[in-house]
């Protein structure tokens, strides 16, 4: 009943779209009706008829969809036979290999050639791919067991590069075959760098649970009626979990800036204000450390386009690393300038310290997470190894550089540079 009820509906539904489409074909098939009817005089035994006759027309399927769809099959049918395969195989990013029955290269896209030297027309696939995987590949297409099949496959020369090939016949009775590779590198080593980040990050957090257990199993036994050497246990037990919470307030940085991507546009950031306001609040441990922070800011209004609470954590991570690792100069120097380096107008906030400095071969590498330079006396300054990781990651998102320059024995200076607009 209700199947009915819906038929029904929808029939009704049809006729009243058809009527609604041609409501101006009736309109006028009506206006001209009546005005035969009213000047020529015709009976009214014409006029009704006329009238049903206008309507039923009206109602009658239009047709008008079928040669549409019939147009645009051929139009199909058309465009692919103007299709070569060797413009499709151009258009692929891809390596792409076509062969035949013998397993002999018929044609390669751009991208293969590229990517693999001594491929050409009439070279054998299994003389050029000797590793066993791809071997495998070829027999299992060609004998026809699978229509397709995919493998795992390194090209280790002239850079290790990892594929994940695909083979598959092509088309019906073509006797054609077609191999191609995804690159899949760039995913492999982002798996390995989250591996590593975590193996690091769990050691980091082991290292000081262990001497907190290590510690309350001595309180429990050899020291428990040692009122003093409690004391200095419980002190180190402190200080183990101060680092503890260091490293998860720093890890939870890193992830909370890498689910945000995008920096809120439209906001500015003065920087006079904001590096007034981190050496403020670095006070304590410059004093702490026998250090006098300089001020060498230019005139004028210093604003970029940023977020403020973001390039606070910058300067405050490079102020307060000048203030531990610098420690030894006795000053530190916080400039700002307007720097117009090259076509790029913009800021220059540069934090100076004249400590040991950085030995060359580690500048490279000093922003990856967990890099120190020696991590003993980066535990003592109650360092993670994550603050100037964090500090690329925020300049990254505000289009920043940051620049390091050091002579060993004479210091260390540490560049941002902001973009103006
Ligand atoms: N101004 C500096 N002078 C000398 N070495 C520095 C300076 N700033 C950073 N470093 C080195 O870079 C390493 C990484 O710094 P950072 O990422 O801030 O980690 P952390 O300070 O937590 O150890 C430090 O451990 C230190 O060895
Ligand atoms: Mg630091």
């Amino acid at each position: 009943m209700a199947d009915r009820g819906a038929d029904e509906l929808g029939v009704g539904d049809a006729v009243a779209a058809r009527l609604w489409n041609g409501r101006w074909q009736l309109l006028s098939g009506l206006v001209a009706i009546l005005l035969v009817y009213v000047f020529a005089g015709i009976s009214a035994y014409v006029l009704l008829p006329a009238l049903v006759l206008l309507l039923v027309a009206a109602m009658l399927p239009t047709g008008a969809t079928r040669p549409a769809r019939e147009s645009a099959a051929s139009l199909e049918a058309i465009g692919l036979q103007r299709l070569s395969g060797e413009y499709l195989a151009a258009a692929v990013a891809d390596p792409l290999i076509i062969f035949d029955q013998a397993a002999t290269i018929v044609h390669a896209n751009a991208a293969a050639f590229a990517a693999f030297g001594g491929i050409a027309p009439g070279i054998s696939l299994p003389l050029k791919f000797r590793a066993p995987e791809m071997q495998a590949l070829l027999d299992s297409v060609l004998s026809g067991t699978v229509a397709s099949d995919v493998v795992d496959y390194t090209e280790k020369l002239p850079v290790e590069r990892a594929y994940r090939v695909s083979a598959s016949s092509v088309g019906h009775g073509t006797e054609l075959y077609v191999l191609v590779f995804k690159d899949q590198s760039e995913a492999r080593r982002i798996d390995r760098m989250r591996a590593d980040f975590i193996a690091n990050a769990s050691h980091e957090l082991r290292t000081p649970l262990a001497s907190i257990a290590g510690f309350i199993e001595t309180l429990r036994g050899p020291a428990r009626n040692d009122p003093a050497a409690r004391e200095q246990f419980l002190q180190i037990m402190q200080n183990q979990t101060g680092r503890m919470a260091r490293l998860i307030d720093d890890l939870l940085s890193l992830s909370r800036l890498e689910m945000k991507p995008y920096l809120k546009p439209g906001t500015e950031v003065d920087l006079r204000q904001t590096v007034d306001s981190v050496i403020d609040s670095l006070g304590p441990l410059a004093r702490e450390n026998n250090v006098a922070i300089e001020r060498d800011f230019a005139r004028g209004p210093l604003d970029v386009p940023g977020d403020r609470d973001e390039l606070f954590q910058v300067f405050e991570n490079l102020l307060e690393n000048a203030c531990k690792y610098g420690q030894s100069g006795g000053r530190v120097v916080v400039s700002i300038a307007r720097g117009d380096d090259g076509s790029e107008p913009g800021i220059d906030v540069t934090i100076t310290d004249f400590g040991p400095g950085i030995p060359e071969e580690h500048i490279p590498r000093i922003t990856e997470r967990f890099y120190r330079i020696d991590v003993e006396t980066s535990r003592t300054q109650k360092g993670t190894g994550l603050g100037l990781s964090i500090v690329k990651h925020i300049l990254t998102r505000h289009n920043a550089r940051l620049s390091i320059k050091s002579e060993v024995g004479k210091g260390a200076a540490f560049s941002v540079h902001l973009p103006a607009h």
